[in-house]
């Protein structure tokens, strides 16, 4: 069983000891916790291919803690990153970029780019620079489960496969970091996160494109362990949602659903006779961002036969993220309009 360990500076230098000798190390980070390995140490890699069930295919970030570690890994940046680095960095925003021919294949699954990012976690921080050397960590969760943003949400998932977790309490954000591919001009957004698209648009005073697939219909890229249906109201005004959701809950001729609200709409639902989770204000997507994962795995275990979305506010912002993850998690849209 994955030791747990105390975010302390003996607790940290341990973290650092295990990491150089080719453990894994799990560990938080400003968005979400993170299975850290030595970069440079290709059987370390692998095994986080391994414990996570991961696609060989599937690139990992580059976890640094500077900037001359940044130019270790990258080759001919192009002056955006710097741009981009100067706002954002440390903090959630991914970039891929050339990969400096040093960094082991097994990082970037053996593309010529490397997704690297330096984190804004003082435990992610001092695990880096402690060990010196860039760190890969994707979020450590099994490949395909909600990532986690507690201790014990990795213990559920990994706690069997891996050598420690280093438990600094909640993750702040709760969502993964924006991934942005500078490699292409237009640069191109990878995956929506906790960066919104908008903010890199003003930095670098240009257009970014999303081009992150929607997944087809149907098909639920997160394993939650009970399905997940999106209800799409039309745009109806808040007043109208719980309506709308209990006219999704009718249609679905659901028994027992697990509706997942929001603050402004929650009393609503009192009368419904379903079990109501609140995930965060409609007026502050951060607060949503952050609980999201973790009520996904809370109404999970839940008694019930089905998880019901409420539609949350569409416009741009960390809201991209916040729906992208629930359409990622869902296996089905009821359109009540
Ligand atoms: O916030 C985060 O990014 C968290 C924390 C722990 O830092 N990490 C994380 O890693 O979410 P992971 O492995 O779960 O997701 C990384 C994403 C994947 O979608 C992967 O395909 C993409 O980044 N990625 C990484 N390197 C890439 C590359 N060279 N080219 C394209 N996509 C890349
Ligand atoms: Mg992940």
């Amino acid at each position: 069983m994955a030791r747990i360990i105390e975010p302390t500076k003996e607790g940290i230098e341990e973290a650092v000891r295990i990491l150089d000798s080719g453990g894994l190390v799990a560990f938080p980070t400003e968005t979400v916790y993170g299975l850290g390995a030595d970069a440079f140490n290709p059987a370390a890699v692998m095994k986080v291919y391994e414990v996570k069930k991961r696609p060989r295919t599937s690139a990992l970030i580059l976890h640094i803690s500077g900037l001359d570690m940044f130019e270790g890994c990258v080759r001919d940046p192009p002056e955006e990153a710097y741009l981009l680095i100067k706002w954002f960095w440390p903090g959630p925003l991914t970039l891929v970029l050339r990969k400096d021919e040093r960094v082991p294949g097994a990082v970037s699954a053996g593309k010529d780019t490397v997704g690297i990012r330096w984190p804004a976690h003082p435990v992610a921080e001092a695990i880096i620079a402690g060990l010196g050397r860039p760190v890969v960590a994707p979020s450590a969760n099994r490949s395909g489960r909600p990532s986690p943003t507690t201790a014990k949400h990795v213990v559920d998932d990994l706690g069997d496969l891996i050598d420690a977790v280093v438990d600094g309490g909640e993750t702040p954000y709760g969502i993964e970091s924006t991934v942005l591919d500078l490699t292409t001009d237009p640069p191109r957004i990878l995956r929506p996160g906790a960066i919104p698209r908008e903010k890199i648009e003003e930095v670098l005073g240009k257009e970014v494109l999303d081009a992150y697939v929607t997944k087809p219909g149907g098909v639920a890229r997160y394993r939650i362990r009970k399905k997940l249906v999106m209800v799409d109201a039309c745009g109806a005004p808040e007043h109208e949602l719980p309506e709308k959701v209990m006219e999704s809950v009718n249609l679905l001729d659901a028994k027992s659903p697990i509706l997942l609200v929001s603050d402004e709409t929650a009393t609503a639902y009192s009368f419904s006779g379903a079990k109501v989770l609140v995930i965060g204000s409609r007026r502050n997507p951060l607060d949503v961002a952050k609980k999201l994962f973790k009520v996904l795995r809370v109404a999970e275990v839940l008694p019930g036969d089905v998880i019901i979305v409420e539609p949350l506010p569409s416009e741009g912002g960390l809201w991209a993220a916040i729906n992208h993850r629930i359409r990622e998690a869902s296996s089905k849209v009821v359109r009540v309009c």
